[in-house]
């Protein structure tokens, strides 16, 4: 083998590397950063009997109205207070009472969503990338949750999960909100005890 030949070897082994590092960016870029598409989506199959009527749990629920209760009386008074017109089109309310902060306009009127809680959707909602059934173990214990979680789940399920579900609730449920009680023993009364958050209420823990 001449020098020149070796030369030439080289070269492709380097082209072949910047080929695949080029590669390695471009699958790096393609990588979709998962976005919030809906409670309507979640709704399709979390709202019959046998996986638990996640759907219509939460439709009965609080979280359900958030949006709504804006423009409620309280609603217009906290706003007023703030210099605020029209809280349902403000960020410094739907920030917390709705799902992905008020930036998104499909998830803008629906209240604190499935997606406020597990992240937003795209890419897990599609069945093969967040769900099976039928091996006797529970949601968190199974593969296909996490990796879920690695395509925009929050892991919030299961016993082990209490500290970050914490985090999750009171990012919201927090004492300095501007529509925190101003009398101090109710302000405490609305701090979610960590009993509520283990069990969270109304609602539709992991079935044991
Ligand atoms: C195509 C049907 C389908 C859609 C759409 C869907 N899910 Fe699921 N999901 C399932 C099934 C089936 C399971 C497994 C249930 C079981 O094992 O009992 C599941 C499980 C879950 C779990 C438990 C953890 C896990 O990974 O198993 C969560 C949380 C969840 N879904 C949230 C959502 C949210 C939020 C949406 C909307 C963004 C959504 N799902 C959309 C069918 C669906
Ligand atoms: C940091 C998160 C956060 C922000 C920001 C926020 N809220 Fe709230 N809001 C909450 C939570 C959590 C609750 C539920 C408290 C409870 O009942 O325990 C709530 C409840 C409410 C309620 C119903 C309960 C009541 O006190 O009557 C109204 C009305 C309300 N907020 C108005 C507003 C308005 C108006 C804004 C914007 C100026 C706003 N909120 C901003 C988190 C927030
Ligand atoms: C306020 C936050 C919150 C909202 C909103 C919420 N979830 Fe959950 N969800 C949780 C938490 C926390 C758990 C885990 C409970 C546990 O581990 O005991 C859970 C558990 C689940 C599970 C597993 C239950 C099982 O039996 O295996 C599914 C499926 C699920 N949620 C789907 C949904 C869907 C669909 C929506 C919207 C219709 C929704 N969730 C709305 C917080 C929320
Ligand atoms: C994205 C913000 C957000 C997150 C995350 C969130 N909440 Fe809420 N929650 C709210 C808002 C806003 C309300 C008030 C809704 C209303 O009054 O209609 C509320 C209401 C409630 C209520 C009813 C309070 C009452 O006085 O009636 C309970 C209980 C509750 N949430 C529990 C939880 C738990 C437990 C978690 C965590 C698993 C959680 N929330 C996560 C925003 C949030």
């Amino acid at each position: 083998m001449d020098t020149n030949d070796k030369c030439a070897r080289t070269r492709l082994v380097m082209y072949a590397v910047a080929a695949s590092l080029v590669f390695a960016a471009a699958a790096a870029v393609a990588k979709v950063e998962p976005t919030y598409v809906g409670t309507g989506r979640c709704k399709i199959c979390h709202d019959s009997d046998n996986l638990g009527n996640q759907y219509r749990i939460w439709a009965l629920s609080p979280h359900a109205k958030a949006v709504q209760v804006l423009a409620g009386e309280r609603g217009r008074a906290v706003a007023q207070k703030l210099g605020i017109d029209n809280a349902q089109e403000s960020l410094a309310c739907l920030r917390c009472h709705t799902t992905g902060g008020g930036a998104n306009e499909k998830t803008r009127a629906e209240g604190v969503g499935c997606e406020a809680c597990h992240g937003p959707g795209s890419v897990y909602n599609d069945f093969s990338n967040h769900a099976t059934m039928g091996s006797g173990e529970r949601p968190y214990q199974k593969a296909v949750y996490r990796k879920a979680i690695s395509l925009g789940m929050k892991p919030v399920l299961g016993p082990d999960a209490v500290k970050a579900r914490e985090k999750l609730c009171t990012h919201c449920h927090a004492i300095d909100r501007p529509c925190a009680p101003e009398d101090s023993e109710l302000r405490k009364r609305q701090q979610l005890p960590l009993q509520v958050i283990a069990d969270i209420p109304f609602s539709h823990p992991v079935r044991r």
